[in-house]
């Protein structure tokens, strides 16, 4: 059967989510079968074409990752190879966004079991636990850090030698990694299906292949409609005051040919209000049974959709829902962060600042969840 260059676009999409799942897949009006997928992976692979050889961190005898702090002048990889380094390079947000922290917490157990010199098993688990609390100390917010060091912790409890803990902790960790990707891919596929031919989204801090290990949540399913012929461009709001906005999502835009506009995060109701916007796309930091966390400043665009009747969408791995009943702690970072940008000081030493990193946004003002197992109702989804 002949194909369009449409639907062989969203055969690559398809194709590390839906091999993996071994089934048959739909997508709009095209049905494909697993074996099709596979054959089109092999020609892929022979031709050298590689869908996740832009890894926002892997595992190379240590973690690599993208130093994000260096975004958009420099790309630039850093290898971390102690503990200390890594939760430095989190706390700093060399690597940032839930998915991709998911990634950094797994890569960190296997990296504190592989690097650990100590001689007999049980002084081997308990020097990796330590580091688990070490790496789960420095951000509180994004769930998914806990649940990437929590799988690792898991996966070499039941090891019986120093070989098998180091072997076990690094092949559990690139799994999770990989998973990352083949969740983002199906939940982006998934939610293109969302966005008509020329729409215009509204998007905040950076959900994007950078925030994960590859792909991306909310930029994710930009890129999927885009991939899959449909005319999408993007508002970027700047996201004072890191500017994962203006920094990243515009970098990852700009890279993928995808029109992006950056406003000021104070000019998006006013883009509302001018009837600019069809909808807003935001990632998660966690999603609980009342509200969805992530980047401070998200509650505030919710608001103004509401106000406009713009639908206002998640888009999440279902790892980022928490359906524990707990007080979910948002982390207040440096006041430096806001008297300075960079080197340059924009108010006074002295001033007495609030810099909590996130916000919570209650599911009443969400209009969808996105997720890999398709669109949610988000309180049919939390509250079940
Ligand atoms: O402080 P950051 O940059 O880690 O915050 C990131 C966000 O708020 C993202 O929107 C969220 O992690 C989702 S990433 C797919």
């Amino acid at each position: 059967m002949r194909r369009t260059s449409q639907q062989i676009c969203h055969l690559k999409l398809y194709l590390e989510g839906a091999v993996e799942c071994n089934r048959l897949i739909s997508i709009d009006t095209f049905f494909y079968t697993s074996t099709e997928l596979v054959i089109l992976r092999l020609k892929m692979i022979i031709m050298g074409l590689n869908p996740t050889d832009k890894r926002t961190i892997y595992w190379d005898d240590g973690i690599i990752m993208v130093d994000q702090t260096m975004l958009p002048a420099r790309y630039e990889n850093v290898k971390i190879t102690t503990i200390e380094e890594l939760c430095n390079a989190i706390l700093k947000l060399k690597v940032r966004g839930a998915p991709a922290l998911g990634a950094a917490g797994a890569f960190g157990v296997a990296l504190a079991a592989c690097k650990s010199d100590a001689r007999d098993l049980d002084t081997l688990k308990s020097k990796v636990k330590d580091a688990a609390k070490s790496i789960i100390s420095t951000r509180p917010t994004a769930i998914n850090l806990f649940s990437g060091v929590d799988r690792i912790l898991k996966a070499i409890e039941p090891c019986a030698t120093i070989e098998e803990v180091k072997e076990v902790a690094v092949e559990e960790a690139k799994r999770t990694a990989d998973e990352d990707i083949i969740t983002n891919k199906a939940l982006s596929a998934v939610g293109a299906s969302i966005l008509k031919d020329g729409d215009v989204v509204m998007t905040y801090c950076n959900a994007g292949r950078l925030a994960t290990v590859g792909w991306g949540t909310a930029l994710g399913v930009i890129r999927s409609a885009t991939i899959s012929g449909k005319r999408i461009s993007v508002y970027v709001c700047e996201t004072r005051p890191l500017n994962q906005g203006s920094r990243i999502t515009a970098f990852e835009l700009l890279e993928d040919e995808i029109p992006a506009t950056l406003i000021a995060d104070n000019m998006a109701a006013w883009m509302m209000k001018e009837d600019k916007v069809n909808c807003v796309i935001v990632g998660a930091d966690r999603i609980t049974k009342e509200a969805v966390y992530n980047k401070v400043g998200t509650y505030m665009l919710a608001i103004c959709a509401k106000h406009h009747g713009i639908p206002f969408y998640v888009a999440a791995p279902l790892s980022t829902c928490d359906f524990q009943d707990r007080e979910i702690e948002i982390e207040q970072r440096d006041p430096s962060e806001l008297i300075y940008c960079g080197k340059k000081q924009l108010a006074p030493k002295s001033v007495k600042v609030e810099n909590p990193a996130f916000d919570a946004t209650p599911l009443e003002l969400v209009t969808k969840i996105i997720t890999e197992n398709g669109i949610k109702n988000p309180i049919e989804l939390m509250r079940r």
